[in-house]
C-alpha cells in the first residue's frame, strides 16, 4: 500500500518550493524596508487563546480548531493574530516599550472542509502592530501588504476597506442587523438562524446566496458611525489614495473573527476562483485588554502564501546547479568527485554521478539539471592535469587545467551575469 498525503496539506516539489521561498524572502525584504521585526512562535497554543481572542461563535472556534488527541486544551494555531498577543503579555513587552511592529511567517491549521486554495494546512504571512491609533498606521500597515503583494507579482488585486466603527458603533451595528433582519428570519438558513441569537454579525458573511440577498437588502451602509470613526474612515481613504492604492469601499465587509473594531480590509485576487481572498486584516484595538492585558490599540494582515501562489501560475524550473562533472570511465569517477569537491569549495553549486551511469545517462542528467557547464574527465586528459570544459549553451569545449577551472567557470559565470 502507498500511503497518500492527508487532505487539505499540499506537498511542495523542488520547483515550488524554490517558487515558496522566494516568495518568503522577498515578502521579508519588504517588511524589513518597513522596518518590522521577526518573530517566530509556535504552532501549538493553548485553544483558550483563541475561544477569548477570536470569539466562541466563530467558524475557527466552532469546528476548524484540530486538536492534539489526548491534550484536551492544546490545538495547532488556527491563525497567528491572537497568539502574538498571547506572547506579546506573557513577555509583558508593553512594560518595555510602547510600540512594536512585528511579523511572522508560518505555518496555519484550520479543519475546513477542503478544496482549491483552502487547505488545512496553510502558510501565512503576517504582521501585528502594537501601541498606535494613529490612522496614518492603518494606511501604512495597507501599504505594506500591498506592497508585499506586488512585490511577489500575482497580479491584478482588489482592496476592499470598510469600518466596524468603534466598540460601540459595533454593537450598534450589530443591534441595527439584528432589528432589520427580524422581518426575513423565516428565511435565513439555519446557521443563521443561530447566529442571530450568538453572533449577529457573522450573517453578513454567509456564504448561502438567500442570505446574502437578504443581508444585500438590508441598507446598512455606514448608518452605525459614531462622527469620529466616520472622519477617520474618510482620511484613511485619503491617505491609502495618497500612498497610490486603489481601493473600494465595502460596506458588508466585516470579516469572520470577532476581535476587529474600525478599520478592516481585504484583498482578494480574480486568479483564484471561489476562494479569492489572498490576505486581510484589520484593526483589533480591545484585543488585549480581551486575553487580559492593559488598553492597546493594534492592527495586522495576513497574506495565504499557498493563495498567492496559485495567482503567480506554475512555477518555472530554474537552473540551481551549474555544473555537472561527468566521469568518463570507471576509472575516473574518483578524480571526478575530487573536482566536483574542489568546485563545491569555492562556492560553485556542482553535481556529479553516484549511479554508476554511462556518460550518455549523466548528459541526461546534466540536462535535467539545467547545468551550464559539464566537466569532463578522461583519462588522456587526466595525465597532463586537465579536464575538457563543455559549454551546454554553445556546445564549445575546450581543455582547460584542473587547477585554473575554478577561476574560468567563475569567471565565465559573471561575464554571464553581467550579459543578462
Ligand atoms: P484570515 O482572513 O482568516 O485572517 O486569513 C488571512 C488569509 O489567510 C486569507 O486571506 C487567506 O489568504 C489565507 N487563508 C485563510 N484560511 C485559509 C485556508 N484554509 N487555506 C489557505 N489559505 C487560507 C487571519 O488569519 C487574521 N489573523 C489576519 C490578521 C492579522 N488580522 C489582523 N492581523
Amino acid at each position: 500500500m502507498i500511503y497518500t498525503g492527508v487532505k487539505g496539506t499540499q506537498d511542495y516539489h523542488p520547483a515550488l518550493a524554490r517558487q515558496f521561498n522566494n516568495l518568503v524572502g522577498d515578502a521579508r525584504a519588504v517588511l524589513e524596508r518597513y522596518a518590522y521585526q521577526e518573530i517566530i512562535l509556535p504552532v501549538l497554543e493553548d485553544e483558550g487563546v483563541f475561544r477569548k481572542g477570536v470569539g466562541e461563535a466563530t467558524d475557527i472556534v466552532e469546528r476548524q480548531m484540530l486538536k492534539i488527541e489526548g491534550k484536551d486544551n492544546i490545538i495547532l494555531r488556527p491563525e497567528g493574530t491572537a497568539q502574538t498577543v498571547r506572547f506579546f503579555l506573557e513577555n509583558s513587552l508593553h512594560k518595555q516599550s510602547d510600540f512594536y511592529k512585528f511579523f511572522y511567517i508560518g505555518s496555519m491549521f484550520r479543519g475546513e472542509r477542503p478544496q482549491r486554495g483552502r487547505l488545512r494546512q496553510f502558510n501565512q504571512i503576517g504582521v501585528e502592530v502594537f501601541g498606535s491609533h494613529r490612522v496614518s498606521l492603518d494606511a501604512e500597515v495597507i501599504k505594506t501588504a500591498s506592497q508585499i503583494l506586488a512585490q511577489a507579482g500575482v497580479g491584478e488585486v482588489e482592496l476592499k476597506i470598510n469600518t466596524l466603527g468603534c466598540l460601540r458603533d459595533k454593537e450598534a451595528f450589530s443591534r441595527l442587523l439584528v432589528e432589520r433582519i427580524r422581518e426575513h428570519a423565516g428565511h435565513l438558513c439555519e446557521d443563521c438562524r443561530r447566529r442571530r441569537e450568538k453572533n449577529p454579525l457573522r450573517i453578513i458573511d454567509c456564504k448561502n446566496d438567500k442570505c446574502k440577498n437578504i443581508v444585500k437588502g438590508l441598507n446598512l451602509e455606514g448608518a452605525h458611525l459614531c462622527a469620529p470613526c466616520k472622519d477617520r474612515f474618510d482620511d484613511l481613504g485619503r491617505l491609502i489614495k495618497e500612498a497610490g492604492v486603489a481601493f473600494v469601499y465595502d460596506p458588508y465587509l466585516v470579516r469572520g473573527l470577532d476581535y476587529y473594531t474600525g478599520t478592516v480590509f481585504e484583498f482578494t485576487s480574480q486568479r483564484l476562483g471561489a476562494q479569492d481572498a489572498i490576505g486581510a486584516g484589520g484593526r483589533y484595538d480591545t484585543l488585549v485588554e480581551r486575553l487580559g492585558g492593559p488598553s492597546i490599540p493594534a492592527i495586522g494582515f495576513a497574506l495565504g502564501i499557498e493563495r498567492m501562489l496559485i495567482a503567480l501560475g506554475e512555477p518555472k524550473n530554474e537552473t540551481v546547479v551549474a555544473v555537472y562533472v561527468a566521469a568518463t570511465s570507471p576509472a575516473m569517477q574518483s578524480p571526478a568527485f575530487m573536482i566536483t569537491q574542489q568546485l563545491r569549495d569555492a562556492g560553485i553549486n556542482t553535481e556529479t554521478d553516484h549511479c554508476e551511469k554511462s556518460l550518455k545517462g549523466q548528459f541526461r542528467y546534466a540536462q535535467r539539471l539545467g547545468v551550464r557547464y559539464v566537466v569532463l574527465v578522461g583519462d588522456e586528459e587526466i595525465k597532463e592535469n586537465c579536464v575538457m570544459l563543455k559549454n551546454m549553451q554553445t556546445s564549445g569545449q575546450e581543455k582547460v587545467k584542473i587547477d585554473d577551472l575554478t577561476n574560468k567557470i567563475k569567471n565565465f559565470t559573471t561575464e554571464n551575469s553581467e550579459k543578462n
